[in-house]
């Protein structure tokens, strides 16, 4: 639904007054799994959003409607409190109810209100769909009941929101992108101070795209996992070093120091997100001298290390990498936390035409199934509409 028809559904259901919010998806262009070791990212917010109209109810309880979601499968609408024992069954209110119940706990006072929920960032396209409704939401409330929260708690009560009602344990990445995005913009963010730099991103003669794997084989655990992985080996290299709380403080000489002391599999795994970090701060400098041939590298190779090393990829996200490079395209990699969702591929204008009709061709004959192409747009985050 478009922010005109979420704004009559709203009129319909609860009458006049809902104000309307948006908080949109993000891109990132390399640093992956970095943030949540307190190293770099490099993300833009971009043109798709979640939408949400909003007006309190007079009364303490919440009433949600999702027009999007799946009747068949889930309900459309919810009903609950703000106190913690409230939490409803639906998973798309469990991130309203979470925000909410964050914001709570830092000492905001919601009373009741009424919320349409909509958008078209695609769900599980490593787009970021589920910070951009936690972002919205956040943005919403904030406004709506003058909460004063800054914009970096409200990424940082979207991030607490996945961990403690969602069970994802992220870093801050995709909150942030989504409520600091600005267009033309990629923000180069210190996961670790949470300073931030915008870095005007406008790749003369080429253009950024995505591929839609469309398929989603994310279980559980497995992000989660990685996390515990790089916090094993922290807690090994500080015994040494206790000056390191996060892999970004590692040197990699003090990673070699503890190889036999961690697991084969948690080592490699650090070794790539310490190698990721200097990967991204190399890559800002390529951009910086407009040197778009070797940043394109940079991305290829944290390709080969999320699918090799990370073991974040899929045969899938493999398939549309090496069709990538196969068709001459600048830079391409999985994007996101990985196991499906979008190759993100810097691409030479002139190639863009024949790089988009052959790839859907190739990846639907291989896995009949018809990937979708999303041109990026650099747009701005959160904002009331
Ligand atoms: C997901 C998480 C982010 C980040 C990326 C991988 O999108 O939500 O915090 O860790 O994966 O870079």
């Amino acid at each position: 639904m478009d922010t005109e028809k979420i704004k009559g559904k709203f009129k319909e259901l609860f009458g006049e007054g809902g104000v309307a919010y948006s908080s949109p998806g993000r891109i990132n262009l390399i640093g992956e799994h970095t943030d949540y070791n307190g190293g770099f990212v490099l993300p833009g917010a971009i043109d798709k959003a979640i939408y949400c109209v909003i007006k309190p109810n007079g009364t303490n309880r919440v009433r949600a409607y999702a027009p999007d979601e799946n009747p068949a499968t889930v309900a459309l609408n919810s009903e609950f409190g703000l106190e913690e024992a409230d939490k409803p069954a639906e998973r798309w209110a469990q991130y309203i109810f979470g925000v909410a119940r964050e914001m709570a706990k830092r000492g905001a006072k919601i009373p009741g209100f009424d919320v349409i929920i909509s958008g078209d960032v695609p769900l599980g396209a490593g787009m970021s769909s589920s910070a951009a409704l936690e972002s919205c939401v956040g943005f919403a409330l904030n406004d709506t009941f003058k909460l004063e929260f800054s914009l970096m708690e409200l990424a940082l009560i979207g991030q607490a929101t996945e961990h403690n009602y969602v069970g994802v344990k992220c870093g801050i990445m995709d909150q942030f992108a989504s409520c600091f995005g600005k267009e033309g913009s990629l923000i180069r963010l210190d996961c670790r101070s949470l300073e931030y730099e915008y870095f005007p991103f406008n790749p003369k003669g080429y253009r950024l795209v995505l591929i839609n794997t469309c398929v989603a084989h994310m279980l559980g655990g497995e992000y989660n996992e990685r996390r515990e992985s790089c916090e094993r080996v922290v807690a090994a290299i500080a015994k040494k070093h206790p000056e390191v709380k996060f892999l970004r403080d590692a040197k990699i000489e003090w990673l070699h120091e503890v190889a036999g002391k961690v697991s084969a599999v948690d080592y490699i795994r650090a070794e790539f997100v310490i190698e990721e970090i200097q990967r991204l701060l190399d890559t800002c400098e390529l951009l910086n001298k407009g040197d778009y041939e070797a940043a394109g590298a940079k991305m290829y190779e944290t390709h080969t290390g999320l699918s090799l090393k990370y073991t974040v990829s899929c045969p899938e996200l493999d398939f549309l990498n090496e069709k990538a490079k196969e068709y001459g395209v600048t830079g391409s990699r999985v994007m996101g936390g990985g196991f499906g969702g979008c190759t993100i591929n810097l691409v030479k204008n002139e190639l863009y035409d024949e790089f988009v009709r052959k790839t859907i061709a190739a990846y639907e004959q291989e896995f009949n199934i018809k990937p979708k192409v999303y041109d990026v747009v650099i747009k701005d985050g959160a904002r009331k509409l």
